[in-house]
């Protein structure tokens, strides 16, 4: 054996035969990898394969029960992820976890604030803060509470944060879920920076291999919590990573997603929603029209308005002008439970802000918006709400404990829940935000056909994407939002390319 084969003897972050179990049920089987210092690894797998739970591992928020890790040839058992950044290796979970109500400045220095012979060192902290800010390009004020911020931007600075400690190996867990666009692009241009210029070690959990290409410099596959691929990046394509990941069946559905749809004529269909020179705060005149059995999809950049505009619709954002007909009668938002009322269901982007209840169960989560509609005479009709919750559960193939608190899901199956929760409203507007983020490659094909199989049931949805494959994939015709407006008719699908998606979202910017 050479001493580059002797486990634990090189530099790096390395993972032997390591295995987690949750009450005896195993989320990491036997995982052996190495992260090198100057080397991005993607991390790849299906939603439950155990990414989350090996990061968490890596980084001593969980204690690992088999196997051991060697950090630089030495053996590590981290009892808590403050000992694992004393160590250098700095982690970005999946769930956000600065304090909104605390000023940027605040979070930035929590927990390890600067105290002179006078107390806090306000100056020093705001001028090193500052300097940080302006290396991530981040124009955000100090004094300002985090909360006015929105969850993308938390995120940015939430990896800024963890990169200026003095940061070796840094482990990101999905950091590009609640980024679009240009945010994206500016993410992975740091990754390559802190690669290159401090030769940081990053291992990047992302579902969307597009961006890990550009990227990774290997690809690490897990498939329910065992490496089954671990190669150079140069020397594997897409499609072989995917069939890795999602088996053969499952992959040739996510391959052909592209294959071009013909789209239906709905001139005769009955209008659903219908919405003229819909004016708010952020949204200056929208016009669209929907029909039973249709999926209109808004296409959009960042702040174009599109979730603005899904929020006005259910009354949670104001309706300053506009004029608004759901089934041929006036509408005027209200609140959320008078937009159920008149047929409206809403999916929200943020699922880790306003979206789950953590601590209750799946069945209970998709119970929510509906419990009254169980209860009798002021009792509650367990067995039926029972019966009613576990069959979307079951529908969208939610993986895991589902009896458990959601909070131990992983992020793609509670994003499922989520959805069962909004067919369980019974609704015949279905307005969905981002529906498949952080969703895995194989589930995402699902949840697409999901979508067509309710439209074909009658009901009308309106999804924001800002994928354009996906908005391809699901809609009949698109909406493209640009500056607080809507600037066409809905396109029919057909006559759309990604190029013209771009090509329109950007012409009018
Ligand atoms: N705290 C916990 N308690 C019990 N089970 C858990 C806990 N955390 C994770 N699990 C289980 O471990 C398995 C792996 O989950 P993990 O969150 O690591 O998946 P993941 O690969 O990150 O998925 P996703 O892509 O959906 O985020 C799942 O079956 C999950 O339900
Ligand atoms: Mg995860």
């Amino acid at each position: 054996m050479t001493t580059t084969e002797m486990p634990g003897a090189d530099a790096g972050f390395r993972a032997v035969n390591i295995t987690k179990h949750f009450a005896g049920v195993p989320a990491l089987s036997g995982i052996s990898f190495a992260l090198r210092p100057g080397e991005v690894v993607g991390l790849v797998g299906h939603n439950g394969a155990g990414k989350s739970t090996l990061l968490k591992t890596l980084a001593g928020a969980h204690r690992y029960d088999g196997g051991e890790l060697y950090l630089d040839g030495e053996a590590v058992n981290f009892s808590n992820p403050s000992e694992a950044l004393a160590h250098g290796v700095a982690t970005v979970y999946q769930e956000l976890s600065l304090l909104p109500n605390l000023t940027v400045l605040e979070n930035m220095w929590l927990g390890h604030e600067l105290i002179g012979a006078r107390g806090l060192r306000k100056a020093d902290m705001a001028e090193q803060a500052q300097a940080l800010l302006d290396e991530f390009g981040l124009d955000l004020d100090l004094e300002k509470k985090l909360e006015t911020y929105s969850v993308a931007t938390r995120q940015l600075l939430e990896i800024a944060i963890a990169t200026s400690k003095n940061t070796r190996y840094l482990l990101l867990d999905e950091p590009t879920t609640s980024l679009e666009g240009e945010q994206i692009g500016h993410l992975l241009t740091y990754i390559k920076r802190l690669v290159q210029k401090k030769n940081v070690g990053i291992l990047l959990v992302d579902h969307k291999l597009d961006e890990l290409y550009d990227v990774a410099d290997r690809i690490v596959a897990l498939v329910d919590g065992k490496v089954i691929l671990d190669a150079d990046a140069k020397g594997i394509n897409h499609e072989d990573v995917v069939r890795a990941i999602v088996g053969n069946d499952a992959a040739e559905v996510a391959i052909q997603e592209q294959a071009t749809r013909v789209a239906k004529d709905f001139t005769d269909a009955e209008v659903a929603l219908e919405v003229k020179c819909l004016r708010g705060p952020n949204l200056n005149g929208v016009h669209l029209t929907t029909h039973v059995g249709e999926v209109v999809g808004l296409y959009g950049l960042v702040g174009a308005g599109r979730t603005e505009f899904l929020r006005t619709l259910i009354g949670v954002e104001p309706l300053e002008e506009g004029e608004l007909r759901v089934f041929g009668k006036e509408y005027r938002p209200k609140n959320p439970t008078d937009a159920m009322k008149h047929g409206f269901a809403y999916l929200t982007e943020e699922r880790k802000i306003d979206g789950i209840v953590p601590r209750m169960s799946s069945p209970q989560n998709v119970a929510l918006p509906v419990l009254k509609n169980f209860s009798r005479k002021g009792f509650l009709q367990s067995g039926r709400l029972k019966g009613m919750t576990s069959d979307f559960v079951k529908k969208l193939r939610v993986k895991g404990d589902v009896s458990g608190p959601i909070e131990e899901l992983s992020g793609g199956n509670q994003q499922k829940v989520l959805i069962a929760r909004t067919l369980a409203q019974n609704p015949k507007i279905l307005l969905l935000d981002e529906p498949t983020k952080g969703v895995d490659i194989g589930v995402k094909a699902e949840i697409h056909a999901l979508l067509r199989t309710m439209a074909q049931e009658g009901i009308s949805l309106i999804v924001v994407s800002s994928e354009e494959e996906e908005i391809l994939e699901v809609s009949d015709s698109v909406v493209v939002f640009a500056g607080g407006q809507s600037t066409c008719d809905p396109l029919p699908v057909d006559q759309l390319s990604i190029a013209k998606l771009r090509e329109m979202a950007w012409s009018n910017k």
